[in-house]
């Protein structure tokens, strides 16, 4: 069934939860490799910390209430996307398709692509790929709902779920990459992580991807800006982070969470800011950090594109656009891709 499963997996744990469901983890704790790049991102003139380390199991938490929030439309609207676009979509899925999900999250608008593929197919596959732990209740959630739904997740970075895709060779695939994912890669980066997603593809397969579009910036602004603070909690959960994992003593009244909507570049920027001169000390990796008043660590990019930029780009990376659907109000798009000979 995944053939050269065995060689690639070899650093990975299976977990075998019900017949229809297992996930693969990797066996060697993270922790020390979070240390050696947290060293890394900190020390640099621009300070930074990378945006995977947003979701551990608080982080996770307080992203399902980001997706909620009145202020943060891009959810809503994609689902709302997907919901409209149903039975056009299943009409470009007529074979039998294998679901993969690149940052699958929640899963919840996966629901609507399984809704579509569990009706009309005997059995579906579903390869959920997510750097969360959350994974696993959302993966059993779904199991428990479609009967006719085999579940493989994987644990870890985008890019070992891509080494999987390139493993599935028995089926069609359906790749989703949703929730304006690509938009936290900068543009040249997107663009080639697109080429690695059609490089790890076939000829049949096809490629769903959800991206927010540039518009207002009061609007953009807000949803990064909640009025609940929720964004700033999940921004500021990274100092939490490393207080908890690396007994750091960051005090969180002492930092505040930033988001700006650069022109130029389209893109939201997310970055903690220093109220005062201060001094953090982290013993675990015996890193001793100072900070300027004022000064920034960035946290996150969200890249935001314009229809005629996105249909450039992808023309690049050897993929052909199939169709774009945007909602009413063009906040967001859904594109379907191809990959031909
Ligand atoms: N990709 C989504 C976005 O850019 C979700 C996301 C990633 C996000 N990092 C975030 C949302 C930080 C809020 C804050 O919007």
């Amino acid at each position: 069934m995944i053939r050269k499963q065995q060689m690639e997996i070899d650093n990975y744990e299976k977990v075998a939860v019900t017949p229809r469901f297992c996930y693969f983890k990797p066996k060697v704790m993270t922790n020390s490799t979070m240390a050696q790049e947290i060293a890394f991102s900190l020390s640099q003139k621009k300070k930074f910390i990378s945006s995977k380390f947003f979701y551990d199991d608080v982080g996770s938490e307080t992203f399902e209430k980001i997706c909620d929030l009145p202020e943060y439309y891009l959810t809503r609207t994609e689902f709302e996307i997907l919901d409209e676009i149903k039975s056009d979509l299943s009409e470009y899925l007529a074979d039998n398709f294998a679901l993969v999900e690149l940052g699958s999250g929640s899963s919840v608008k996966t629901r609507k692509l399984l809704e579509i593929l569990t009706c009309k197919q005997k059995d579906v596959e579903y390869y959920p790929v997510d750097i969360s732990d959350i994974l696993k209740d959302s993966s059993i959630n779904l199991h428990d709902e479609y009967e006719n739904l085999k579940i493989t997740g994987i644990i870890d970075n985008y890019e070992t779920g891509l080494e999987f895709i390139r493993t599935l060779d028995h089926t069609k695939k359906l790749v989703a990459f949703l929730g304006s994912s690509m938009g936290n890669f900068s543009p040249k980066e997107g663009m080639e992580f697109l080429e690695k997603i059609h490089e790890s593809m076939s000829v049949g397969d096809m490629l769903l991807l959800g991206l927010d579009l540039v518009k207002d910036v009061k609007i953009l602004e807000s949803a990064y800006n909640d009025s609940s603070g929720i964004t700033a909690d999940f921004n500021c959960n990274l100092l939490l982070r490393l207080n908890k994992e690396f007994g750091a003593n960051f005090d969180l009244t002492k930092f505040k969470h930033v988001a700006v909507f650069n022109k130029k570049h389209r893109r939201i920027e997310m970055y903690l800011k220093s109220l005062t001169k201060q001094h953090v000390f982290m013993p675990v990796i015996d890193l001793f950090l100072k900070f300027k008043k004022d000064e920034l660590i960035h946290t996150e990019y969200s890249h935001k594109y314009t229809t005629s930029q996105i249909k450039k780009m992808t023309k690049r990376t050897g993929f052909r656009l199939v169709h774009m659907w945007n909602d009413k109000k063009n906040y967001f798009t859904m594109a379907l891709f191809a990959v031909e000979k």
